[in-house]
């Protein structure tokens, strides 16, 4: 039997206790599950993490060589294997192989260069941002600009991402051309939805008589000789290094129309909150080590317990666009069915995210977490300050809630009708920052991102590939070039009755 094997079959017969259990027989509980760092209070209290447990987790993570896995991250060896490349956002935050590190400050000159060159009003008096790009090319963008940059007020930045053209009509009806300028990020440069949205942009400011529409045109990506071809000149090309994933790139040039929005400082802020994190996860032990802790929290629930899902609800209206920016770093990341060695893998990989906000969605989805039958495990992330003029009534209702509904879940009520009868023992992970800035969002972030690495570590899977989303992408192509014939009838079906 592997190393790796026994620790799971440890982990299997490790008896199931109740939280309210858990708290009566580990009375440090709370002080040992609750930890901070870079202005963030994790606390883990509330899930059925017990000292055992956690002992055997860290097992199942040495079995795995844990400890290899991540110095090799840092030290940007090969760690994507199936596409033979390092994983150098670290280095974005000065946390990586030297040379990685060198290069991306390099690349962050340029960025800030471009910025001070927007601000000099070399493009015109720009007003507008139009942010085109899709996947990890526009979640961390807009979450960013979303979560900060409210009364950032020195330009509206647009992020369209969907080539629904209703997307960008939309955004076409509130912003004048003339003040626009158009940033175009992807990776590859070749990006379907991407590369028409932004021809129809160019369209778009042609009509508008725009004079010479190409040279307000800035693009962002590892491809440059791609946006060369596209048409974009040299000059206005900011780029990142091949090694950083697209969900990973935030912190690289993908980043800049956060860095233009919110300024200079607040994108330094956002990259040293994520350095503090990663100094964290590289150097605490693994009982202290809050992303490590969060995976085991994640392989519990879900290879132990069988939850197919993970929710999280942002107490923080800015914080909306977290769960979808969680959706594609662990999905398309985790979401896997063989290792890094091509082998199956024998038990569940990630788990389904999906959330929303408090208290909104307490009012729509919380029945079933309550009440239903299956086991979801919740998390909950909320904002000690608040960042609005409203009385502060407000700001404590919402924490007010947000803290009811974990205990709620947890202790549960017994009640003389089933109907109204609440199981309870059902467990939430708090995640509660003195505030929301640009330092924090950075940490909490980075915490996602090595969270999301410790649970491929523990499942044996390479979390920075991801071949899953292109054979549509082909079909798609291939619908467009050589018609129809050799799909199913329904297929045929469809395509015929919609497009002709
Ligand atoms: O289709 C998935 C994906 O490749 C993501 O991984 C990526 O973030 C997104 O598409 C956009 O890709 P690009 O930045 O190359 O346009």
């Amino acid at each position: 039997m592997t190393e790796a094997k026994a620790a799971w079959n440890a982990l299997r017969d490790t008896p199931a206790t109740s939280l309210t259990e858990l708290f009566t027989n580990e009375p440090d509980r709370l002080s040992r599950l609750s930890m901070e760092e870079a202005g963030i209070l994790f606390d883990f209290s509330k899930t059925h993490l017990s000292a055992a447990l956690i002992d055997r987790f860290a097992a199942l993570a040495e079995a795995n060589d844990f400890a290899g896995r991540r110095d090799a991250l840092f030290a940007g060896a090969v760690v994507n294997v199936t596409e033979g490349r390092a994983a150098e956002h670290p280095a974005e935050r000065g946390q990586g192989a030297p040379d990685s590190v060198a290069r991306a400050r390099g690349f962050h000159a340029r960025m800030r260069g471009m910025i001070d060159a927007i601000e000099a009003e070399v493009f015109g008096p720009i007003r507008h941002i139009l942010h085109v790009g899709i996947g990890g090319s526009a979640l961390g963008p807009d979450l960013l600009v979303d979560a900060l940059g409210r009364d950032a007020g020195r330009y509206d930045v647009a992020v369209v991402s969907n080539v629904d053209g209703a997307a960008l009509d939309a955004v076409f009806r509130r912003f004048d051309p003339q003040a626009t300028l158009l940033v175009v990020a992807s990776k590859t440069f070749t990006t379907t939805e991407t590369m028409l949205n932004a021809r129809s942009v160019l369209s778009w400011m042609e009509e508008d008589n725009v004079e010479d529409p190409y040279s307000r045109v800035i693009a962002l990506t590892a491809s440059p000789e791609k946006a060369v071809e596209w048409g974009i000149d040299e000059t206005r090309i900011l780029p990142f290094s091949e090694s950083v994933g697209g969900r990973y790139s935030l912190w690289s040039s993908i980043g800049f129309p956060a860095a233009l929005a919110l300024g200079w400082d607040a994108f330094e802020e956002l990259l040293e909150g994520a350095a503090a994190m990663d100094r964290h996860f590289r150097l605490a032990p693994p009982s202290t080590n809050i992303p490590l802790l969060a995976a085991f929290v994640d392989q519990y629930y879900s290879v132990l317990r069988g939850a197919e899902t993970r929710a999280v609800f942002a107490y923080d209206e800015r914080l909306r666009l977290l769960p979808a920016y969680l959706q594609q770093l662990e999905m398309e990341s985790n979401g896997k069915g063989v290792k890094a060695d091509g082998s199956p893998v024998d038990g569940p990989t990630a788990a389904i995210t999906w959330g929303g906000v408090g208290t909104d969605a307490q009012h729509a989805v919380f029945q079933l977490l309550h009440q239903g039958t299956r086991l979801v495990p919740v998390e909950f992330v909320a904002a000690i300050e608040p960042d609005h003029v409203l009385d502060d009534a407000h700001h404590r209702t919402l924490l007010v809630n947000c803290f009811a509904q974990g205990a709620a879940l947890m202790a549960g009520r017994d009640n003389g009708d089933p109907a109204r009868a609440y199981p309870g023992d059902r467990p939430s992970t708090t995640i509660l920052l003195d505030r929301l800035d640009a330092r924090r969002l950075g940490a909490l972030i980075a915490f996602y991102e090595h969270r999301t690495f410790a649970n491929a570590v523990m499942l044996g899977i390479n979390p920075f590939d991801q071949f899953g989303v292109e054979l549509g992408k082909e079909i798609a192509k291939s619908i467009e070039s050589e018609g129809t014939e050799r799909f199913d009838p329904s297929t045929r079906a469809l395509i015929a009755r919609a497009l002709g």
